[in-house]
């Protein structure tokens, strides 16, 4: 990944947030989504590609109501290193980090319907979504499309939102309504069909590819595959002599983004305790040593993945470029103008330091513009 893009991009989105006019971001990046059946794992994968542990994952249907899970690249307080990278994506040095910074007075997470309290462990944030949970769904496996906002400031994110939702179910169960089937999908479509989304379309691979729900939906609204990625999830649990080469072939249901196979942490890793870099380990390993994997383990697991959003974010970001410059160039337009008008007594104004702010910035994306061919190409899977 190009750390120097990615920071570049946190920076222009901190500078040019009070011209946006509020929540919209000039450089308004997609939402990574996850669709697919209940307990096909993707809240553990959400989990991975964040590389912090803090979503309820588990067997049934546990994720009830929509989660929006706001990434905020934030600087230090204090900060010695001004090396204010993100490696949202870059997962095995951001466990490192993870493990280590655990309850770190950096990063905290903030509910949306409990302002002002600041969340700096992450264990609180997963019992704090389970009571938001129960507290509008009921405690009997019901369902609610009123989303759970939480936000996480961070070093060690990218500016970006990711939605958890609930899986598709077909049998009511507890207090779910009858058209149980029918309100989930209503819920996923509200979320897939912006075409601002990428769409994670997760299913075990000890399940029936051309069942999926999620590739059916991801379908629907993304027909080309364009903004879809199949994730293949469960890899360790296949019968023995199985395995999904000819689906990463495209030869069951082609995908133009193809498919990537992860391990997650099974149910025992869970109650165990077990790490995400512990987890991430075992699953380099299984691939590497599989017989059928072992050629082609540098294109399967979650790192494998996390690279694939890598190169759908900055093709994003090189296609939104022209629009930022365009704005860049009307804020400083304006920005000159008023300090003209003002006259030069205001040198040392609050507005002064407003247009070199963005004139610094206006160069650092310039150098960014220029050299952003490069980075695609030599990106490219
Ligand atoms: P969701 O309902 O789709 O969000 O799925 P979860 O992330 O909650 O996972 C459902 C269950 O499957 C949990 O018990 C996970 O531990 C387990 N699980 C998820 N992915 C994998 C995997 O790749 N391998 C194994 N063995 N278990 C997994
Ligand atoms: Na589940
Ligand atoms: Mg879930």
């Amino acid at each position: 990944m190009d750390e120097h893009l990615i920071t570049t991009i946190n920076k222009l989105q901190d500078a040019l947030a009070p011209l946006g006019g509020g929540s919209s971001s000039p450089i308004d990046l997609p939402q990574i989504t996850v669709v697919g059946s209940q307990s096909s794992g993707k809240s553990s994968v959400l989990e991975n590609i964040v590389g912090r542990e803090f979503l309820p994952r588990g067997t049934g249907i546990v994720t009830r109501r929509p989660l929006i899970l706001q990434l905020f690249n934030r600087r230090p307080a204090r900060s010695a290193s001004t090396n204010a990278h993100s490696d949202l994506l870059d997962l095995q040095t951001h466990d490192d980090k993870g493990q280590k910074t655990e309850n770190n007075a950096d990063e905290w997470g903030e509910f949306l319907h409990l302002p002002g309290k600041k969340f700096y462990n992450f264990d609180e944030i997963r019992q704090e979504i389970i009571k938001a949970t129960d507290t509008t769904a009921g405690k009997n496996a019901g369902i609610s499309p009123v989303p759970i906002n939480l936000r996480i400031y961070s070093p060690h994110v990218l500016t970006l939102t990711l939605v958890d939702l609930p899986g598709l179910t077909k049998v009511p169960v507890g207090d779910q309504p009858v058209d149980i089937e029918r309100q989930i999908r209503d819920m996923i479509m509200k979320f897939i069909s912006k075409p601002n989304a990428i769409i994670l379309a997760v299913n075990a691979a000890n399940q029936d590819l051309a069942n999926s729900d999620g590739l059916k939906l991801a379908r629907e609204v993304d027909p080309e595959g364009i903004r879809t990625i199949g994730v293949l999830t469960k890899v360790d649990l296949m019968d023995q002599g199985t395995d999904v080469i000819d689906i990463l072939a495209g030869r069951v249901i082609p995908l133009r983004g193809g498919y990537v196979p992860v391990i997650n942490r099974g149910q025992k890793d869970i109650e165990n305790h077990k790490t995400i870099r512990a987890a991430l380990a075992d699953e380099a390993k299984f691939f590497e040593n599989h017989p059928s994997y072992s050629t082609k383990a540098q294109y399967c697991g979650t790192p494998y993945l996390a690279k694939k959003l890598n190169v759908i974010l900055l093709s994003h970001i090189r296609a939104t470029l022209p629009d930022i410059r365009a704005k860049i160039d009307t804020a400083l337009k304006k920005y000159q103008n008023e300090l003209v008008s003002l006259g030069p007594e205001t040198i040392d104004s609050p507005s002064s330091t407003v247009l070199s702010v963005i004139t610094d910035f206006c160069n650092d994306y310039n150098g960014v513009l220029d050299g952003h061919t490069k980075d695609i190409s030599s990106n490219e899977l």
